[in-house]
This record gives structure tokens, sequence and C-alpha cells, in this order.
């Protein structure tokens, strides 16, 4: 299956690059900061031909479509453009997230890095691997030492579960705190131990179902912001090398 995975991917981010900088329309979904583009539109028609031909009784949840039920074990989450804000403006940092699920555990996934050509991929208890590079979270035990990353939802305006105070509280304490605009690629980078830690108030299963699997098989831990295990459809995210994580969690009382 992952070759699969690894093969969609690729005919996704195919035509993200393909429209990467060209004129395409763009829509607004709940307010002017959330997008949907052609090209994402685009993308996860591709993604869903090929699964509903090739894996015809599976479910699948994608952010642009929703729910497609077949009364299977198996679930594919999707995300077709995860950085559609980044996409929209030229900022070539932005991903294709697919993970699959049987009976509710994740089994496998794939984020496709597009700009920089990097999949990152993997399957239940066998590690997970940079174009099938072996990664691993990294070493670091102290906060001070760490380079965090973070992002924003779209209702950032509300200041959502305190949004802004986590953000001060950890700025403060990491060597530095990232905002990249896109979560998966967020999850890989702390899965090849880029960053230490990443944290989000409020993701949804496509930005977080490939990439969780991704850092746990890299060694690290994804839980929600007290250090409970979470479900694809917890919106409080709190990824780490493991070493840091509790600090992160007090860095994020508030
Ligand atoms: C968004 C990105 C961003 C995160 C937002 C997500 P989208 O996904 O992952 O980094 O901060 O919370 O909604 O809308 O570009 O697929
Ligand atoms: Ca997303
Ligand atoms: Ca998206």
């Amino acid at each position: 299956m992952i070759k699969d995975i690894l093969e969609i991917a690729g005919i996704a981010g195919e035509i993200i690059r393909e429209g990467f900088g060209k004129n395409f329309q763009i829509e607004y979904k709940t307010n002017e900061k959330n997008l949907v583009t052609e090209i994402d539109k685009k993308s996860e028609k591709a993604i869903m031909d090929f699964i509903s031909k090739k894996y015809t009784t599976h479910n699948i949840l994608t952010e642009e479509s929703g729910e497609h039920k077949k009364n299977s074990d198996y679930l594919w989450v999707i995300d077709p453009i995860d950085g559609t804000t980044n996409f929209a403006h030229g900022l070539p940092i932005f991903s294709v997230s697919i993970g699959v699920m049987k009976k509710n555990e994740i089994i496998a996934g794939v984020v496709y890095d597009v700009m920089q050509n990097i999949f990152y991929s993997t399957e239940k208890g066998s590690g997970a691997f940079a174009n099938n590079k072996k990664i691993n979270v990294s070493n670091n035990n102290k906060i001070g030492l760490g380079v965090l990353a973070t992002g924003f939802p779209y209702n950032v305006a509300d200041n959502p579960n305190n949004a802004f105070e986590r953000f001060e509280s950890l700025t403060k304490q990491a060597r530095a705190v990232r905002r990249l605009g896109s979560a998966a690629i967020d999850f890989c980078y702390v899965a090849c131990g880029v960053f230490d830690g990443f944290w989000e108030v409020a993701l949804h299963p496509w930005d977080l179902c490939a990439g969780k699997l991704l850092v746990e098989e890299a060694g690290g831990i994804v839980t929600d912001f007290a250090g409970n295990e979470i479900d694809i459809f917890t919106p409080q995210i709190l990824a780490s090398n493991k070493k840091i994580h509790q600090q992160m969690i007090d860095g994020l009382k508030i």
C-alpha cells in the first residue's frame, strides 16, 4: 500500500507544482483568511480518482469534499494541499498529506514536500523515512536549545484556546519558534530532527493523520497539551522528540 500512497502523493504533487505561480481561481471558505484554490480541488480529485479505482471499498475523508463513507475498516485521510495560503501567495512551503487508518489506528502515511521533492513516508512499526532514508527525532533534552514550530488556525483573530499566550510563553523559552504554514511539514521536521517540537491549538484530521505516525515512528511522541493520548479528531496537538515533551507541556500551561 505504501507504494501506492507514494505514487498518489507524487501525482498530486505534479499537479501542484505545475500550478504554482500561475493564475488560478481562489475562493474564500469561512472567511478571507481561509482560501481554497482551483489547484487544491484538482489535487484532491486526482487523489480521489486513484483511491476509488484501486481501493474501491475504502472510506475516504478529505479536506475539500468531506466524508465518502463505504462501510470499510480502512479510512484514507487526505489534505490535497497543506499550506494553501503559502501556495496562493507564492511561498514554496506546502505539501500533500495522506494518512491511512485501519479500524481507527493509523497504519501508514506520506507527506510530500512538493517544492523540495521530499517524500516522507512511514508504515506502523517500520520506522520513518525521507526519500527512503531513515529519519529520527532530535536528541536535544533542553527546550532552551530547541527550535520549535507552531501555526495558527483561520479564526486566530478570536484567539482560540489562548493561542497568543501560548505562543508568547514558548517563544520566550525556546531558542526560536518558526511558523511555516504547513502543519504536515512541521510534523516532518520534528520527525527528522530539524524541529524539536511542534504545537498547534486547532488542527484537523487531514493536517495531522500522516504526520502523527511519522513523528511516532521516528521516535517522537504526539499528545494533547496535557500529555494525553490523542486521536485524529483531537484539535490540540503537541508533537516532540519526547525529551522536551514535559517542558513543552509546562510551557503551554498558561
Ligand atoms: C493549514 C496549515 C497551517 C496551519 C493551519 C492549517 P491548510 O492547513 O497546516 O500550517 O496553521 O491550522 O489549517 O488550510 O493550508 O490545508
Ligand atoms: Ca491543512
Ligand atoms: Ca488543505
